[in-house]
């Protein structure tokens, strides 16, 4: 079989696509990345993109800050068909998926949210858990629908909120098990994606 090929689309620091690079490159993970592409041009995603000698491309937002345009989407959707791209990966990316995209990959796009959905949807999951008091939060890996945060979950794991920490600490520990989650929960739906 040949390696699953995955686009990635991402807004920050780039660490759940670090991580999905380094999967492959242990070997654990059957897949090739074919495509980064970015809503912010300083992202950190595309600097780790270029250093990994990966073809990556900024999504022009007509210079909306927060909404993605149709045309946007439908740019993002040829980009990732020409590319080949199997399956899109969000890895943290921050804007609200529709119809052009969701269309051209159905159910092949994927995102990774730092809480247990359906808790703590939305921006900053970890700032909402701690202030909200709960004793444990966690990441989940889904299946993008149009809404927020709410596609069919594909895997989760729980991790503790302890009461010492800060926001940054217990981003820290979701995303330690986020760069866990994000390369097994693709290994887990490879069987399922018709190829
Ligand atoms: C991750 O914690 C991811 O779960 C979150 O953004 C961060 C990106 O970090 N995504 C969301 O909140 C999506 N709703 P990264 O750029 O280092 O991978």
């Amino acid at each position: 079989m040949q390696p699953l090929r995955i686009g990635v689309l991402g807004s920050g620091s780039g660490s759940n696509f670090q991580a999905l690079l380094d999967a492959i490159a242990s070997g654990s993970l059957p897949a090739e990345i074919v495509l980064v592409m970015s809503d912010v041009p300083e992202a950190r995603i595309l600097e780790r993109a270029h250093f990994a000698g990966i073809p990556s491309s900024v999504i022009d937002c007509g210079g909306h800050t927060k909404k993605f345009p149709l045309a946007s989407q439908q740019s993002v959707a040829d980009a990732m068909m020409a590319a080949g791209a199997e399956l899109i990966c969000l890895a943290g990316f921050m804007r609200l998926i529709k119809t052009p995209l969701l269309h051209a990959f159905p159910k092949r796009i994927i995102n990774i949210h730092p809480s247990i959905l359906p808790a703590f949807p939305g921006l900053e999951a970890w700032k909402q858990a701690l202030d909200a008091g709960v004793t444990e939060t966690g990441c989940t890996v889904h299946y993008v629908d149009a809404g927020m945060d709410t596609g069919p979950i594909i895997q989760q794991v729980k991790v503790p909120v302890y009461t010492n920490d800060t926001y940054a600490s217990l981003h820290a520990r979701i995303q330690e098990q986020e760069h866990v989650i994000y390369p097994s929960a693709i290994l887990k739906i490879i069987p399922t994606l018709t190829r």
